[in-house]
């Protein structure tokens, strides 16, 4: 058997491959490279998809996040950044961005624990973090999971709080039938060539209904200016390329397909671990439609004999993520509020396998019978 990659992006490329190099030559021959066609015609494309009003493409995930904590900024306060003071609550068990951008855009990031079958923040816990400082949530959808966003959007009204979602991981997955990233006040997405829609570099995307907000995004990714030579705003040079526009044009057609395709994968998966004791599935609530990003079990024991195990039989695994984010240098002195019990169980347990649309029967069956043999040793 050849060896299993996390992900395999030859095999999707092969899949795509003529239309991405009629775009491809398209682009080579408008020379036209940032913004431009292409990148209006994804943004109008990705805009119906996710049944958002507005959409704009910017040069990175992390940037999507950043450009519309900004956009609130510019709206709650009048410097254009927020003040240490104003807290937005986040989750410690995601990539080190999501709370970078807090930092980012002047605000200070407040950890609260998650749940530990879903890796997502836990609502019940986020409500009692709420303080007289706190601004904003910003919720994960990890691994391709939506978070609770009724429980939250809940809450956020309540308390008259933004919502900015994390969806880097989520395009295309939905919450009780409704798109993520339509839940917030703005939402970030990121087309970093590992995600389930991935581009040929860095890109990301903001979705928004609001008209304000979208402007203002379009203005801070273009160094601030509302025209040119004209800039009100500490803005970024954060505009999405027309090549990346481009293929993701020909990947956003397929999406659906493939990311059907991932839960195929993970139903047999599933399937498979259930005789495995020592192993549990992710948990997909059929109302969560997760998108499966990355497939990540719990491994109740000997998680790191098991990886190193499967890497001698040819199987890759990652540990998403080894370390939260309140343990990180960078965040230290940030408030983390509670015992963190849900992050420091699962810590331990966390194991992603080979996860994309190509992953074949006789692999995933491979991979499994490997699990299996490992813990009948
Ligand atoms: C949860 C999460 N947030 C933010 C990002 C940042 O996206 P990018 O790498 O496109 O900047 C990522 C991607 O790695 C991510 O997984």
């Amino acid at each position: 058997m050849k060896p299993i990659n996390i992900i395999d992006l030859g095999e999707e490329y092969t899949f795509i491959k003529k239309d991405i190099e009629r775009e491809l030559a398209g682009c080579l021959k408008s020379q036209s490279w940032i913004l431009g066609k292409k990148v209006s015609e994804f943004e109008a494309k990705a805009a119906r998809y996710l049944s958002a009003k507005y959409t704009i493409g910017v040069a990175s995930g992390t940037d999507a996040l950043v450009l519309s904590l900004r956009a609130l900024a510019i709206t709650l306060r009048k410097k254009g950044y927020f003040d240490k003071k104003d807290e937005i609550i986040t989750t410690p068990f995601t990539f080190v961005a999501t709370a970078e951008a807090i930092v980012r855009s002047g605000a200070t990031p407040v950890f609260v624990d998650i749940n530990s079958d879903t890796f997502n923040i836990c609502p019940q816990k986020l409500k009692k973090a709420i303080t007289k400082n706190t601004v904003g949530i910003l919720p994960v959808h990890l691994f391709g999971l939506a978070c609770c966003m009724d429980k939250i959007s809940e809450i956020a009204k309540k308390h008259d709080l933004f919502v900015v979602e994390d969806a880097a991981q989520a395009f295309g997955c939905s919450y009780q039938g409704k798109k993520i990233g339509s839940f917030g006040d703005l939402s970030a997405f990121s087309f970093f060539p590992s995600k389930n829609l991935g581009s040929f570099g860095d890109a990301g995307l903001v979705a928004t209904s609001n008209s304000r907000l979208a402007e203002l995004v379009r203005v801070l990714r273009n160094h601030g200016q509302s025209k040119k030579y004209k800039a009100d705003y500490i803005g970024y040079n954060s505009r999405l390329d027309s090549i990346q526009a481009a293929i993701l044009i020909v990947k956003l057609k397929h999406i659906d397909k493939f990311n059907q395709l991932r839960r195929k994968v993970a139903k047999e998966y599933d399937r498979l671990f259930r005789s495995i004791k020592q192993v549990q599935a992710p948990r997909a609530y059929s109302e969560l439609n997760h998108i499966y990003n990355l497939y990540t079990i719990k491994v109740f024991s000997k998680r790191d004999e098991l990886s190193k195990y499967l890497n001698s039989q040819g199987i890759a695994s990652r540990i998403y993520y080894p370390v939260p984010l309140y343990e990180m240098k960078a965040f230290k002195g940030i408030k983390a509020k509670g015992d963190f019990k849900a992050v420091r169980e699962i810590l331990p347990k966390v194991l992603s396998l080979p996860m994309h649309p190509f992953l074949r029967d006789s692999q995933i069956k491979y991979i499994a019978r490997n699990v299996h043999s490992f813990f009948s040793k």
